[in-house]
């Protein structure tokens, strides 16, 4: 793909008399103005507290999480539905935008197995088993009959995306985990850069891999780095040695890297230590400690205008909206506030997850409408917490019951119709459209 800087002289030099009629100019010209004249007007690059398409209008993303790092790898929730009535349903509420896991662990088998990715077929068996497997396998075929036996898991992800491209539904592509499976406690060997599965150079050859494949995906705007970094508390050594804010620099600078060189048009989310709860060092312009480097824009060069801070929340049992608000800002809203003498950096921020129990009035509570309230008022983006109704398989009980998930355990409908007319609807209203 061309650099933004090079699109620039190639529509100066067509600007000049004459040189519009040469045959090799007009299908070039016409190839340039599709891309920013079509639904998603990309690429978006940041200019100061917001994330902006090509034409120069706000994107606020307002969406929720679609795992697809558990075992099987691959979205969930493909044997209850059709790719099709989900991105409808995320649709239908006027959610605009999906954060899509994967596992590192996908692409390792595919370096491992010369290039060939694993089979949907093959891997159903692999994490469900001999009798669960081929029987979930072929409910997921009859619910999406356009796969068979051939049909690899980065396929699933393609038609995921695809869809996603036909309903103008944003693509954000989160890497959850190395090794695939439920995500996070700080002992599950996934949790720091250089734990037990967390490879750095897997790491990154994962994330560059997406990346370049995610090209073809015109719903694909952005990338994460790595979800909820954490304390690798199952390796004393490496956390006494490397948990902490100077080495989190250096491999989020390999991390942006590798997303960059392979696709340059994608913005990059950052996100923070403690279950990514908290950036302030990047956004105060502190020493990343106990190093002395502060965050600066000169080593990401040429692509500073790409990076955006995203933060968790789940302090669900908060009972004081003020210091909930409080605590968001500090953590990392703070960037959003060029006015703020103490935001050195500034930044686009997204909450990325939060939620909450969807079977009783969590959502009327203090947590649930606090949350709400604060995202309207920043404007911010934010991703919910999630829409399975349920998973393949979670920490080794298969067809889990996702009780936070927006729909039902077979995906067919609201499991809260109250809260997404009442709480979900307004949010999007306030935020994406606001
Ligand atoms: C099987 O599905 C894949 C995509 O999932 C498709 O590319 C391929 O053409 C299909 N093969 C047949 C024989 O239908
Ligand atoms: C890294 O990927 C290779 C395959 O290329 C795999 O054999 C190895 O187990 C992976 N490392 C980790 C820590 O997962």
């Amino acid at each position: 793909m061309m650099s933004s800087g090079l699109r620039f002289t190639l529509v100066s030099l067509l600007a000049l008399g004459g040189i519009s009629s040469f045959s090799w100019a007009s299908p070039l010209k016409v190839d340039i103005d599709a891309r920013a004249d079509s639904w998603p007007y990309g690429p978006l690059v940041t200019s100061g507290r917001d994330m902006k398409n090509a034409r120069g209008d706000n994107v606020v993303y307002a969406g929720t999480n679609w795992p697809g790092h558990g075992e099987v790898m691959i979205p969930d929730g493909l044997q209850y539905q059709s790719i099709e009535s989900i991105v409808s349903k995320i649709k239908s509420v006027g959610m605009n935008a999906i954060r899509l896991t994967y596992a590192i662990q996908m692409i390792d088998e595919i370096y491992s197995n010369n290039g060939k990715d694993t089979t949907v077929k093959d891997s159903f068996t692999k994490a469900l088993g001999q009798t669960n497997g081929p029987k979930v396998y072929s409910q997921f075929l009859a619910k999406n009959p356009s796969f068979n036996d051939s049909t690899t898991r980065l396929q699933v992800f393609d038609a995921v995306a695809a869809e996603c491209a036909k309903q103008k539904v944003f693509v954000h592509l989160d890497n959850h985990m190395s090794k695939a499976a439920w995500c996070c406690s700080t002992n599950d060997g996934n949790s720091w850069f250089g734990d037990r599965d967390f490879n750095v150079e897997n790491w990154t050859r994962g994330l560059s891999y997406m990346a370049n494949h995610g090209k073809d995906w015109p719903a694909l705007t952005s990338m994460s780095l790595r979800n909820e970094l954490r304390k690798p508390d199952s390796n004393p050594t490496l956390s006494g040695q490397s948990y902490n804010w100077r080495d989190w620099y250096t491999n989020i600078k390999k991390g942006t890297s590798a997303i960059n060189s392979a696709n340059p048009d994608l913005l990059i989310f950052l996100s923070g230590l403690d279950f990514d709860t908290y950036v302030t060092p990047v956004v105060q312009g502190t020493a990343f400690t106990p190093g002395s480097a502060k965050f600066s824009t000169a080593d990401f060069e040429g692509y500073a205008n790409k990076l955006v801070l995203e933060i968790h929340n789940y302090q669900n049992s908060a009972n004081n909206c003020n210091n909930l608000k409080n605590s968001l800002y500090n953590s990392g809203f703070q960037a959003l506030h060029a006015d703020d003498s103490k935001a050195v950096n500034v930044f686009p921020v997204l909450l990325t997850e939060f939620g909450f129990d969807m079977t009783g009035n969590a959502w009327r509570g203090t947590y649930a409408t606090c949350i709400a309230e604060y995202l309207a008022e920043q404007k911010a983006g934010w991703f919910i917490w999630v829409i399975s109704g349920s998973y393949y398989i979670r920490s080794g009980r298969q067809d889990f019951e996702e009780t936070w998930g927006l729909l039902k355990h077979d995906w067919s409908d609201w499991r809260s119709p109250a809260y997404v007319e009442g709480g979900l609807k307004p949010l999007v209203k306030a935020t994406a459209q606001g």
